[in-house]
C-alpha cells in the first residue's frame, strides 16, 4: 500500500449525492486471515479482503511468521501456509495493532506454543486479554507473563465448556479458532455475536472444523486433528457503510450505499428512523433520501451487538451534533471512547462529558476548524463533521484512518465532495 497522506482537507457545506459500494468488513478479515494459521501445509482463499493499513499489519506479522501470500486479484488473496512456521509473533507489529491477538488462540493450537507480547491500550481505554488467555487456560494451556510478554504452552487443547464473563469478539474469536484442533468438543457461552464472528465461523467451516453457531450467543466447535484448505469472502463492513450514511444525513445529500447486509445495521437503522432520517433499505443497498430535514436528538447506549454498535458512536455523535435539542450518549463498551468531542467543539459543537455519557446539545450550524483524528472511528467523526460545517476543516493524524477506510478521499470525491490529501 502507497504511503498515504497525513492529511485531509475539507472545504465543507456541499451535498453528497451519488453511490458507493462497501468495503469487505476490516474486523472481519483480521481474525479470518488469522485463522490461515490453523493450516499446516495448505490454503486459506479470501474474497473482498479490503486495501487498508491495518490489513497490511496482519499480513506483515503472517508473513513473519512464515506464511506467504499471494495477490490473486484486487481484494482476494491466498494464504499459503508450509509446514513448519514461527510461533513468536514480532513486538513491532503487536504494538501497531492490538488485533494481532488473534494469532494466539490459532497459534497455540497449532504450534502447542505461542510467545506474544501483550497489545498495548489506546486511546480508546486499556485493551486487556484477560478473557482470552482464561478461555485458554480452561482448554489446558500453561501461560506465564514475563515482562509484558505471554509465554503460552499446550501440547494438546482439550474441548472444555467456557462461560465468557464478557460477550469479548476478541476473545469469543481466539477461543473458536484454539477450539477448531482442541481434543473434543468445546462450548463456549456468553460469546460475541457480531456478525464478525458468523463470518469466522463460515472460514473455519469451509476449513473442514464442525461448528454449530446457535445464534444463541453459544457456538458448539467439536476439534479436529488437521484443518484443510479453504476458501470464503468477507462480508460487508457495516461499520465504513453507516459512516457514508451518516455523512449523506449530515451535508442533506441524497446517498445510495450498495453492498451492504442490512441487518448488520439493525440498531443503526432503529436509531436513525427515530431521529426522523429518510431511507429506503433494499436486500444489499440503503439509499438516503434528502429531506433537508435537521435529525431531531435521540439518546442511546452502546451494547454488544446486536446493540448499537461503539463503532459507529463518534460518527453518530458527530450526526447529533447537528440536530434539534439534546441527545446523550452513553459509552459502556470502552472506557474512553470521547477523546474526539474537544476537536468537534472546535466546529462548533456543544458536547459536554459527565462520566461516561456524552450530552449532545444541538447546534444549527459547524464551522471549519483544525482538527486531530484521535483514532480511526473519531477521525470518520471529524471528517464528517468537516463535509458539513461551513468553511475549510484540515483533520490530520489520517493515519488513524487509513487503518480502516479504504480509499475515503476518492469516495468521498465521487459523491461531490471537496476534499483533497496535503502532507
Ligand atoms: C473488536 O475489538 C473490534 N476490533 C473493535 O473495533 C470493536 O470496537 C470491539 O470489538 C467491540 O465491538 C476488531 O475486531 C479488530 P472486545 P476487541 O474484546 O475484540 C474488554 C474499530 O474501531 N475486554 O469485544 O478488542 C475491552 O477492554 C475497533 O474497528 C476485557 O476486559 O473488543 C473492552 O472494554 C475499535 N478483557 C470490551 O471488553 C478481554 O479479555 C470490548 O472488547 C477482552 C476485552
Amino acid at each position: 500500500m502507497a504511503e498515504l497522506k497525513n492529511i485531509m482537507r475539507i472545504d465543507g457545506g456541499v451535498p453528497l449525492n451519488g453511490s458507493i459500494k462497501a468495503q469487505g468488513a476490516k474486523n472481519a478479515a483480521l481474525p479470518v486471515m488469522a485463522a490461515c494459521l490453523l493450516l499446516k501445509g495448505g490454503t486459506l482463499t479470501l474474497d473482498n479482503v479490503p486495501d487498508l493499513y491495518d490489513i497490511n499489519t496482519m499480513r506483515e506479522l503472517l508473513k513473519s511468521l512464515g506464511v506467504n501470500i499471494k495477490d490473486l486479484a484486487a481484494n482476494k488473496i491466498a494464504l499459503e501456509v508450509p509446514e513448519d512456521i514461527k510461533y513468536e509473533a514480532p513486538e513491532s507489529l503487536v504494538r501497531k495493532m492490538r488485533a494481532s491477538s488473534l494469532v494466539l488462540g490459532p497459534l497455540l493450537a497449532r504450534c502447542g506454543k505461542a510467545v506474544m507480547p501483550l497489545p498495548g491500550g489506546c486511546s480508546i481505554g486499556s485493551r486487556p486479554i484477560d478473557l482470552h488467555l482464561k478461555g485458554l487456560v480452561q482448554m489446558g494451556a500453561k501461560i506465564e507473563i514475563r515482562s509484558g510478554v505471554v509465554y503460552a504452552k499446550a501440547d494438546k487443547l482439550r474441548g472444555r465448556r467456557i462461560y465468557l464473563d464478557f460477550p469479548s469478539v476478541g476473545a469469543t474469536e481466539n477461543l473458536m479458532m484454539a477450539a477448531a484442533l482442541a481434543h473434543g468438543e468445546t462450548i463456549i457461552e456468553n460469546i460475541a455475536r457480531e456478525p464478525e464472528i458468523d463470518n469466522l465461523a463460515s472460514v473455519l467451516g469451509s476449513m473442514g472444523v464442525p461448528i454449530d453457531l446457535e445464534g444463541t450467543g453459544c457456538v458448539r466447535i467439536k476439534g479436529i486433528d488437521e484443518v484443510s484448505s479453504g476458501c470464503d469472502s468477507v462480508i460487508p463492513d457495516r461499520i465504513e457503510a453507516c459512516t457514508y450514511i451518516l455523512a449523506g444525513i449530515m451535508t442533506g445529500g441524497h446517498i445510495t450505499v450498495n453492498n451492504i447486509i442490512p441487518d448488520h445495521i439493525d440498531s443503526i437503522l432503529a436509531k436513525l428512523e427515530e431521529a426522523g432520517a429518510n431511507f429506503s433499505v433494499s436486500k444489499d443497498s440503503i439509499t438516503l433520501f434528502n429531506n433537508n430535514k435537521r435529525l431531531h436528538a435521540v439518546s442511546f447506549r452502546t451494547m454488544p451487538f446486536p446493540g448499537f454498535p461503539t463503532d459507529a458512536q463518534p460518527q453518530m455523535a458527530a450526526a447529533l451534533s447537528l440536530a434539534k435539542g439534546v441527545s446523550l450518549i452513553e459509552e459502556s463498551v470502552f472506557q474512553a471512547r470521547f477523546l474526539y468531542t474537544d476537536e468537534l467543539n472546535k466546529m462548533g459543537a456543544d458536547i459536554k462529558i459527565k462520566g461516561d455519557t456524552a450530552i449532545i446539545n444541538g447546534v444549527e450550524e459547524l464551522h471549519g476548524a483544525d482538527v486531530k483524528a484521535t483514532d480511526l472511528r473519531a477521525g470518520a467523526a471529524l471528517i464528517m463533521a468537516g463535509l458539513a460545517a461551513k468553511g475549510i476543516t484540515q483533520v490530520s493524524d489520517m493515519v488513524h484512518v487509513w487503518r480502516g477506510y479504504e480509499a475515503i478521499d476518492a469516495k468521498l470525491k465521487s459523491l461531490g465532495a471537496r476534499v483533497e490529501l496535503l502532507d
